[in-house]
């Protein structure tokens, strides 16, 4: 394996299943396949069980004994930070930031930051909007507050500054994804995936290249526009990669990043997510969210409805996850 070097603290379901959805492959006259990391294992799963399972492997050899973490008040990276940290007996403590304009109660208290209070969090307030750096700074200074108190705690910080060992869960998820086209005897046309920290999407593309697979890979933007993406998609898979001693050279033009489908913009619904949410719903029986998984699946089925893909052709869905956050947006089942 490309990360057994590293430590890591076992938390994920692994491998996740990889599906054929029956249902819509037959609608698209194509073969949809799903990659289900939004079982994972873990308060609901998704994506960041794998980065996690890296973050807090680093986190013990260094003697942490607090994790702490930020995002948006849906965010299911602090969910499962928190999920996690009680899993691994660790103190946690979470920032959840106002990055998104919705006043709805149930965006506030319903799903994540339900699950985290639940969970029992200590939880603070970043009341600016959007501002990555300016949130992962208050972080740090409330990391060293409690280092002086005596405690010994590792940041999850998400700016691009941030360590790249969540984006070593997905280089080894690159390997599970092989073993299993392998078994089933398929060599996709393309993966397509939400991107937005970038950690998902780095890693997944450095261990597939790392493994000598060319298979395109669509990251779908969820927070920034493409170039951004495509840049900070690229730093972190330069970090990944010095990390694990990978003399890999990828090029931004092997970056493929997809904004069409975030406006109005990061964690608010736009009609193609909400009509993709709903017919996954309708037609699989799946979950998928509004800010992550409900865009990157729009984006495949416009891909489908503009690309050339018949019944000779596979296609792969990276499910990351996030379902908790349906429960914030009442307005999903409005008539
Ligand atoms: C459900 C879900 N999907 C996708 C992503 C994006 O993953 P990454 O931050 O690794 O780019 C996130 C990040 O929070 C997420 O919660």
């Amino acid at each position: 394996m490309l990360t057994s070097a590293f430590p890591t603290v076992d938390l994920c379901h692994k491998p996740t299943p990889l599906e054929r959805l029956d249902n819509l492959s037959g609608d698209f006259q194509t073969n949809i396949w799903i990659k289900r990391d939004d079982c994972t294992g873990l308060a609901f799963g998704g994506n960041k069980t794998r980065q996690l399972e890296y973050y807090i492997g680093h986190a013990k050899s260094l003697g942490a004994d607090t994790l702490l973490t930020t995002g948006a008040i849906q965010s299911n990276q602090v969910r499962m930070t928190v999920a996690a940290a009680r899993k691994m007996d660790m103190e946690v403590e979470v920032q959840l930031e106002h990055r998104v304009d919705r006043d709805q109660v149930e965006y506030h208290e319903s799903g994540n930051p339900f699950l985290v209070k639940l969970m029992g969090a200590k939880i603070h307030y970043y009341a600016a909007g959007e501002d990555e750096d300016g949130a992962d700074q208050v972080l740090f200074e409330r990391a060293e507050v409690l280092k002086s108190e005596g405690r010994k705690p590792y940041v999850i910080a998400l700016s691009n500054a941030g360590s790249p060992y969540g984006a070593l869960g997905y280089v080894e998820a690159a390997e599970e994804i092989l073993l299993q086209l392998k078994t089933i005897k398929i060599i996709p046309a393309r993966f397509v995936l939400p991107t937005g920290s970038a950690s998902t999407h780095a890693g997944l593309l450095l261990g597939l290249r790392a493994s000598g697979c060319n298979i395109p890979v669509d990251g779908i933007c969820v927070r920034r526009d493409r170039q951004r993406q495509q840049q900070r998609v690229l730093t972190k898979i330069q970090s990944a990669a010095k990390l694990m001693n990978c003399e890999i050279d990828i090029r931004l033009d092997d970056i493929l990043c997809d904004d069409r489908f975030l406006a109005p913009g990061y964690g608010i619904l736009n009609a193609p997510a909400l009509a993709a949410i709903k017919l996954m719903a309708k037609r699989e029986g799946i979950l998928l969210d509004p800010t992550y998984s409900g865009k990157a699946f729009a984006a495949l089925i416009d891909c489908i409805e503009n690309g050339n893909y018949g019944m000779e052709d596979h296609l792969v869905f990276l499910h990351t996850g996030g379902a908790p956050s349906l429960f914030g947006y009442p307005e999903l089942v409005a008539e």
